[in-house]
C-alpha cells in the first residue's frame, strides 16, 4: 500500500463497479469511470485541496484540446508571454504539461497533502475530474475555472489514436476501434461518460458565466483570435494591442509546439507517456476520416439524447 494514503481508499477501490479499458482497469465512483492509478490521488485532492482565490483551474475531459489550452492559459498569464522576448518563452523548455500541474497525475499522485504554499500567486491546476468531484474550494472560492470541451466525435477519434499510440509503441496489439468505440457510447472510458463530464460544467457556467468559462475546441479553432480575447478578459489579463493576441497565438500553435525538440523527444515523467502523442493532426471533423457513417450515426444519437434540452448542440 503507498505511504500516507488512507487505507479506506484502497479498500473502497475493491467495492467499486469496475470494467477493464485499453486493457486497464477502471472503477466507477459516482457515475464517473477513473484509472485505479489516479483514484487515491483524486479523492486525496478533493478533500484535501484548498483553492486560492488566485487560482484558475483547466478542466476537461480528456483530448478535447486541453494541451493548447495549458499552453495557452500559462502564456496570458505570465507577464513575459505576450511581449517579443522569445528567448524566456517557458514553452522552449518545457511541455504545456509542465506549465500547469494536475491535481491527479502531478500533485497529489505520490502525497494526499502535498504542500503548495509556495507556488506562487496566481497558482494555475489542471484536472480532468467532472465538476461534482472538484474540491469544494474550487467550487465556493473566487478562482476561475476554464473548461474546453470539442465534438464527441472528433473527441472519441482523438482518444483512440491517443492511446492506441502509447500501446502499441510499448510492443501491444492494437486497441481495436469497435471495442473502444462501443466503450466511449456507453460512457466507459477514462473520465467517462463525456457527455455528462460536459453537461456538468455547462449547467455550471450557465448559473456562473463569472465563475467558469466554456470553451470549445471548434470555436477555438474557427476564431481563435476573439476566444483569446475573451479568455484573457475572464482571466483578468485583457490585451491592450492586437499583437499581444497574435504573439500568444503563435507561441501555442500546434505547428510550433509540436516541433520544438522537448516536444518531440521528451517522456512525460508522471505518466511515462512520449510528449509528441500529445500533438496530432488538431483538425475540426477529423471524425470523417476515421469512423463510419453507421459509427457517426449512433454516436450522434447518443450525443442528442444525452444534450436534449441542454441548449448545447456540437454540429461538425
Ligand atoms: P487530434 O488528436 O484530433 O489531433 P488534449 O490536449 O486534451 O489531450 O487533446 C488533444 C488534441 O488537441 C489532439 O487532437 C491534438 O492534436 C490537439 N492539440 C494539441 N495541441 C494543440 C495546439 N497547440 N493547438 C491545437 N490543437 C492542439
Amino acid at each position: 500500500m503507498e505511504s500516507g494514503f488512507p487505507a479506506a481508499v484502497f479498500t473502497l477501490l475493491g467495492e467499486l463497479p469496475k470494467e477493464t479499458w485499453c486493457g486497464s482497469d477502471l472503477y466507477n465512483l459516482e457515475g464517473f469511470w477513473y484509472a485505479s492509478s489516479l483514484l487515491p490521488a483524486i479523492m486525496a485532492a478533493r478533500s484535501n485541496f484548498r483553492a486560492n482565490d488566485c487560482d484558475v483551474f483547466l478542466t476537461s475531459s480528456m483530448k478535447t484540446g486541453t494541451t493548447w489550452l495549458k499552453a495557452i492559459i500559462p502564456t496570458i498569464m505570465n507577464p513575459v508571454g505576450r511581449t517579443n522576448d522569445d528567448g524566456h518563452d517557458p514553452l522552449l523548455k518545457h511541455h504545456p504539461n509542465e506549465l500547469m500541474p494536475s491535481l491527479e497525475v502531478q500533485l497529489f499522485k505520490e502525497n494526499p497533502n502535498p504542500d503548495l504554499s509556495d507556488m506562487p500567486c496566481p497558482r494555475l491546476f489542471r484536472t480532468h475530474v467532472p465538476y461534482h468531484m472538484l474540491p469544494e474550494t474550487v467550487k465556493n472560492s473566487a478562482c476561475k475555472i476554464v473548461y474546453i470541451t470539442r465534438d464527441p466525435k472528433d473527441t472519441f477519434v482523438s482518444l483512440w489514436h491517443f492511446f492506441n499510440s502509447l500501446v502499441t509503441a510499448v510492443g501491444n496489439d492494437p486497441w481495436p476501434m469497435n471495442e473502444a468505440f462501443e466503450s466511449f457510447c456507453r460512457g466507459v472510458h477514462v473520465f467517462g461518460p463525456f457527455h455528462d463530464h460536459v453537461l456538468g460544467y455547462w449547467k455550471e457556467s450557465i448559473k456562473r458565466p463569472e465563475k467558469i468559462l466554456f470553451l470549445r475546441y471548434e470555436d477555438m479553432k474557427k476564431d481563435p483570435k476573439e476566444q483569446l480575447r475573451k479568455l484573457a478578459c475572464f482571466l483578468g489579463r485583457p490585451f491592450e494591442k492586437e499583437e499581444e493576441v497574435d504573439k500568444v497565438l503563435w507561441r501555442c500553435s500546434l505547428e510550433r509546439l509540436k516541433h520544438l525538440e522537448v516536444n518531440q523527444r521528451g517522456v512525460d515523467p508522471w505518466l511515462g507517456f512520449d510528449y509528441k502523442f500529445y500533438f496530432r493532426r488538431g483538425s475540426v471533423g477529423d471524425w470523417k476520416n476515421n469512423i463510419t457513417d453507421e459509427m457517426k450515426e449512433k454516436l450522434d444519437r447518443v450525443t442528442a439524447t444525452k444534450f436534449e434540452g441542454s441548449g448545447l448542440e456540437f454540429g461538425h
